[in-house]
């Protein structure tokens, strides 16, 4: 088998890139070593920034986007007490939009096995191999178990955290990895319930963060800080719920419920691995990066990446010219790096660790970023995405 770019992973940053490439007249195969129902039903991000939309759209799967998803005018942040509005439009021009990461992939999917180039799913043992020379490989076993070789000339990392590609890159003279652990995770719960809350909802409480997001008008997402040892069996229904009501309580206001329908425990961490290139093999995504979610980053970054990587491949395959490709992961890590501090900084400010102290540092930033119009514009700018290098 050979083709110009061989895609390792069909996440979000995978199925796009395919599609970027496509697009612009560049081979392409996409190899996922899961089953299509399981890409299609994990769970995930739900905030769009302003770029993806615009990317997204721009490359033809924007329909259902634009009919289902919701487009979000600011954040309520909350501290007891106080429920202050961001209204971004007025601090940056710019919205959000609500649609879930399982719906962009599923959009993916459906346009891709609809003449688009192949994508296999359940493949197993995936191994790139001479990425230094022009004319990398990637042996894999192919679903009927076959052993098969895509002759290639890029190959595309975009296999996320546990894949097999930051490994290779790691590999070379010069990898670096930093790396942030926080001294808690997420529990995340999507239930049946119309929100009771127009924008989302971030609340800094004493008995840990809250976080109120949706995915329809009749699907309510929710967050709440736990310890990263605990355990969901230790979570019922209705402590979730208690523990929701209390953290994200106001006078007047009620948090709606209804039944759970998924409920996990998420770890949290921020990961750069550097560079994101090694010869002709490039990360993009959740393979080069991990933001802790509270920024709504994790997924946007990974489309961030991955356009900047389709414009350097197609002048590289096109044009022959490796300027673009030299430059990618200089490029790619500066908005990384921005978006790491920003998630950092959302949830050293959002989260409850440490004592008194901190708590009393956290409500001083809070209450600047709910008075101050330049303070509230840096937060509105980030979260809505700065704009790309393209
Ligand atoms: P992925 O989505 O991880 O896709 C990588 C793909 O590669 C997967 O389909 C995987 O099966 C496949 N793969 C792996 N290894 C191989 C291999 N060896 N061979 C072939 N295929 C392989 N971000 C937010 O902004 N907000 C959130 O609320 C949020 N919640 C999250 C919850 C969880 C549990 C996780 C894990 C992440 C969450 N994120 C969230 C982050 C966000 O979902 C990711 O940043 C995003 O999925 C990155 O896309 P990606 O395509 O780079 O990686
Ligand atoms: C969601 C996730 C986030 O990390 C966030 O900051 C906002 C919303 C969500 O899953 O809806």
């Amino acid at each position: 088998m050979r083709t110009q770019v061989g895609i390792i992973g069909a996440g979000p940053a995978g199925l796009l890139l395919s599609r970027l490439l496509t697009l612009q007249g560049v081979d392409n195969v996409v190899l996922e070593n899961r089953s299509r129902e399981y890409v299609e039903a994990r769970i995930r991000a739900g905030i769009l920034e302003q770029h993806t939309v615009d990317t997204l759209t721009d490359a033809g799967i924007g329909d259902r986007l634009h009919r289902q998803g919701m487009e979000h005018h600011g954040i309520h942040l909350q501290y007891p007490g106080t429920r202050h509005t961001l209204d971004f439009p007025a601090l940056c021009g710019r919205t959000v939009w609500v649609y879930g990461q399982t719906e962009v992939t599923k959009d993916l999917i459906k346009a891709q096995l609809a003449g688009g180039p192949p994508l296999l799913f359940e493949v197993s043992d995936v191994v790139p191999e001479d990425v230094d020379t022009d004319s990398p490989r990637i042996r894999f076993t192919d679903a009927e178990g076959r052993r098969q070789v895509l002759e290639c000339d890029v190959v595309a990392g975009t296999d996320g955290f546990h894949g097999v590609s930051r490994p290779v890159v790691q590999q070379a003279a010069g990898g670096r990895v930093w790396e942030r652990t926080y001294p808690y995770a997420w529990l995340g719960i999507l239930a049946d319930a119309t929100p009771s809350t127009d924008e989302l909802i971030y609340a800094w409480h004493p008995e840990g963060f809250a976080l109120y997001s949706m995915r329809s008008p009749t699907v309510s997402r929710l967050y709440l800080q736990v310890d990263p040892s605990d355990r969901i069996e230790h979570w019922s229904d209705d402590r979730i719920w208690d523990n929701l009501a209390t953290r994200l309580a106001l006078d007047g206001w009620d948090v709606s419920t209804g039944p759970v329908t998924e409920k996990s425990i998420l770890p949290m961490r921020s990961f750069v691995s550097a560079p994101m290139r090694r010869g002709r093999l490039f990360l993009a995504g959740d393979a080069a990066h991990i933001v802790p979610p509270t920024g709504a980053k994790g997924l946007n970054l990974a489309i961030a990446d991955v356009t900047l990587l389709a414009t350097a491949l197609v002048r590289l395959l096109q044009e022959k010219q490796t300027d673009l490709v030299d430059s990618y992961s200089d490029r790619a890590l500066a908005r990384v790096w921005r978006c790491t501090h920003f998630s950092w900084w959302m949830t050293s400010m959002l989260h409850r660790a440490g004592d008194d102290f901190d708590a009393q540092l956290q409500l001083s930033q809070l209450r600047r970023v709910c008075s101050s119009e330049p303070a509230a514009r840096e937060l509105a700018e980030n979260y809505t995405g700065l704009p790309l290098d393209r």
